[in-house]
């Protein structure tokens, strides 16, 4: 893939995202996960409230319409040092009724362009909005400038489902049904796995910033339980079975329903698969001068 091919690819994944959000709220279901507490909670959790004299500016890329913010308030950091920032006018106005009368400062911009000074955050938080923020390493390098010395980045991402689960049929089941309908599909990769090995993220971190993982990756689930209707409402909010025609929604919705069928209207569990991943700048050291360097 060419770098030319590479950015149209990357500016045509970032309209349809933003267009996608003008309808759909890009919220997840706030439920527990295999680590106990829900996916907003495990990267709150991240967040020490001792740091910055228990004062610690925290900005949430991608923050959709403010729930890990609003957790935040509610463990008491102040709501000025909370900034969200989201590219979507219409998240942002969700996150505007919802912080209406707190100041919590939210930004409409893109990901890699924050209208943010040098070294001024103390924590960076992206929950199910990192994969999708085009150019990735524009946005990393970006998250790199504003996080100051020691400033660590979380991140809550989807991960590979699990074969022989319903997410594993699912992810068949759509990617054959797009490969039968579309010339041209969306793509969420950075880069054309077929000529290039596939890079996780912590490789596109460590390559683009210098950035380490703090502790690795840890996987974990999102506990869902859902009847075969209530799966289907859910796939609305999902980026690729948007971007199918009408027919082919339908085919995913039968072969959906023919996986539910055996379960009638119980709810089944569905864990989705998730990771969780940590990553701090080196903090400041001291020159021989007793200047930072
Ligand atoms: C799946 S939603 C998650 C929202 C929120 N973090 C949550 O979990 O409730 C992804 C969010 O990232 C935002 N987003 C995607 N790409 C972006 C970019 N390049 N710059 C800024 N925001 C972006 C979308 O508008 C959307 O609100």
């Amino acid at each position: 893939m060419t770098e030319h091919d590479k950015s149209k690819a990357d500016r045509r994944l970032t309209d349809y995202v933003r267009q996608f959000h003008d309808t759909f709220d890009g919220s997840f279901p706030e439920v527990p996960t295999s680590l106990g507490p829900s996916s907003y909670e495990l990267l709150a959790n991240e967040v020490s409230t001792e740091a910055n004299d228990g004062a610690p500016v925290v900005l949430d890329l991608g923050c959709g319409t403010g729930r890990l913010l609003e957790i935040l308030t509610e463990r008491g950091i102040p709501p000025e040092n909370l900034i969200g920032v989201d590219f979507s006018p219409e998240q942002i106005n969700r996150a505007r009724s919802r912080f209406a009368d707190m100041p919590v400062r939210l930004h409409i911009c893109e990901a890699h362009n924050l209208p943010l000074l040098d070294d001024t955050v103390d924590y960076v938080l992206a929950h199910m909005s990192l994969a999708v923020m085009k150019p990735i390493e524009k946005t990393l390098r970006e998250i790199h400038r504003v996080l100051g010395p020691g400033g660590v980045l979380a991140v809550v991402l989807g991960d590979e489902p699990a074969s022989g689960s319903i997410e594993g049929h699912y992810s068949r089941i759509l990617s054959e049904t797009i490969a039968r309908h579309q010339s041209d599909p969306l793509s969420f990769e950075s880069v054309d796995t077929q000529t290039a090995p596939r890079e996780t993220l912590a490789d596109t971190v460590r390559r683009t910033t210098g950035m380490q993982e703090v502790v690795p990756m840890r996987p974990f689930e999102l506990m869902m339980q859902m009847s075969g209707a209530e799966y289907i409402a859910f796939l609305e909010g999902d980026y690729l079975y948007q971007s199918l025609s009408d027919p082919a929604r339908r085919e995913v919705v039968e072969a959906v329903s023919r996986l539910f069928d055996a379960h009638g209207e119980n709810s089944v569990d569905i864990p989705l698969t998730m990771q969780l991943a940590v990553f701090a700048k080196p903090a400041a050291v001291a020159d021989e001068s007793g200047g930072l360097l």
